[in-house]
């Protein structure tokens, strides 16, 4: 190769070099509690950054548009068996780049633009993507929101097959991005049953309990199932949309040529092998930790005298209700921030504070669980995110905090990288 095509990163671009850096160090030294996030393998890793993000493969195995696909149509053959192992699925799509590209293309091979959907509302756990009026599904769909009950925080199904009933939604979306409990997916389809609606289920967020059988397997009662692969699944960051065979031809058409171009195929790759790790028994036990740890932090939380919304989780999540101790949600994310905590700050259903500064935040298990964290780590955790929302702007207290932080990670390291500049 050319010499100035084989320069390390260091010496290419020292910017961006520096910025993985500083990035690796950020991952390393902090308490990751972001619902969405995780940490993937060496492995994935390595297949993300390989060499088949040169190739165009537009089309499906042994259909493509271009030349040169041998290797790139057996990548995506194991991807798809893989896939559909893990999920006990009669079809599955592994080309979209992302959960919201997955909606996207499913909704577009079963709907007509004005179509009527059923999603749970943003606002109650939702996702932007299952009818938001900024986001395409808003602006393309006639959209119904469903809600939980205001005194337990749970699914109302009566309210949904009441609205079922007087709107006739033609797609039922189940899952969401804040919702901590079981998803009750036979309820969901004798609602769509009862008004000959299709049920799809957006498993994004739990979908790496499904594959390890900690949450009951959406595949077995809906029409459509899509997923992020990059969350509780701990893949690279990317969608899949799996359903039943009948489907198969009109999802295909609507991911490419509908919604993509060329898939990315050493994302793809990473996807293969983020689902042999997915298929291990290490894999399981993985998954029943995330949902014990999600629940010690729970616990940890009641404890320190914050009210967990509907009393707890069965998931990888939590939504707490920081208002309840006087805090809003974005000074809470903030003060954890400078503690080296990360969350999110999220709306917690009928919250009566505005979006942007709502009254909860939402808490994750998956990273941390990835990291080595176990049960009594969990709540260590809890009492460091309550020391500093009883005084988020005591900065003292948020030192000592960080460094109970850096007691904490320290002892659980992360990736041993040494990206010492490399000299030429
Ligand atoms: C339920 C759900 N669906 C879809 C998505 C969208 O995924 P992406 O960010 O890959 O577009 C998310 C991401 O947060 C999600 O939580």
């Amino acid at each position: 190769m050319n010499n100035s095509m084989a320069r390390p990163l260091s010496a290419v671009d020292p910017a961006i070099f520096d910025l993985i850096q500083k990035e690796t160090e950020r991952q390393n030294g902090q308490i990751e509690l972001i619902a969405s996030e995780n940490f993937t393998s060496e492995a994935i890793l390595e297949a993300t950054g390989s060499i088949f993000t040169n190739k165009y493969a537009e089309g499906y195995p042994g259909k493509r548009y271009y030349g040169g696909c041998e290797f790139a149509d057996e990548v995506e053959n194991i991807a798809r068996e893989r896939a559909k192992e893990l999920f006990k699925a009669e079809y599955v799509n592994v080309q979209p780049h992302s959960g919201s590209q997955a909606n996207q293309a499913a909704f577009a091979a079963v709907l007509n633009p004005g179509d009527t959907i059923m999603g749970l509302d943003l606002a109650h756990g939702g996702h932007l993507t299952h009818g938001h009026k900024l986001n395409f599904s808003g602006k393309m769909y006639n959209v119904v929101g469903y809600q939980v009950r205001k005194e337990d925080e749970l699914i109302d199904f009566d309210q949904m097959a009441a609205l079922a009933s007087a709107h006739k939604p033609k797609l039922i979306i189940a899952g969401g991005s804040a919702y901590a409990r079981t998803w009750d997916f036979k309820r969901f389809r004798e609602v769509a049953d009862s008004v000959g609606a299709l049920l799809m289920v957006d498993m994004a967020h739990f979908s790496g309990l499904v594959a390890a059988g900690v949450h009951p397997n959406p595949c077995e009662y809906a029409d459509i199932v899509t997923s992020t692969t990059h969350k509780t699944l701990r893949g690279p960051r990317s969608g899949i949309i799996l359903a039943r065979e009948r489907f198969g031809k009109d999802i295909d058409r609507n991911v490419f040529p509908g919604a993509q171009g060329g898939p990315l195929v050493h994302v793809i790759a990473a996807k293969a092998v983020c689902f042999l790790e997915a298929l291990t028994p290490e894999f399981v036990t993985y998954q029943k930790q995330v949902v014990a740890n999600a629940q010690a932090l729970a616990k940890g939380m009641q404890e320190a005298g914050f009210r967990v919304v509907s009393g707890g989780t069965d998931t990888h999540l939590l939504l707490v209700d920081v208002f309840s101790k006087g805090v809003k949600g974005k000074e809470a994310e903030q003060s954890l921030d400078r503690a080296r905590i990360t969350v999110n700050k999220n709306a917690i259903p009928f919250d009566v504070n505005p979006p942007l500064n709502p009254s909860g935040i939402r808490l994750g298990s998956p990273a941390a669980t990835t990291r080595g964290f176990g049960e009594a780590e969990m709540l260590q955790v809890a009492k460091l995110i309550s020391d500093v929302l009883h005084a988020p702007a005591d900065e003292a207290n948020i030192a000592s905090v960080r460094r109970g932080v850096e007691a904490l990670t320290s002892r659980f390291p992360l990736y041993d990288w040494k990206l010492a500049p490399v000299a030429v």
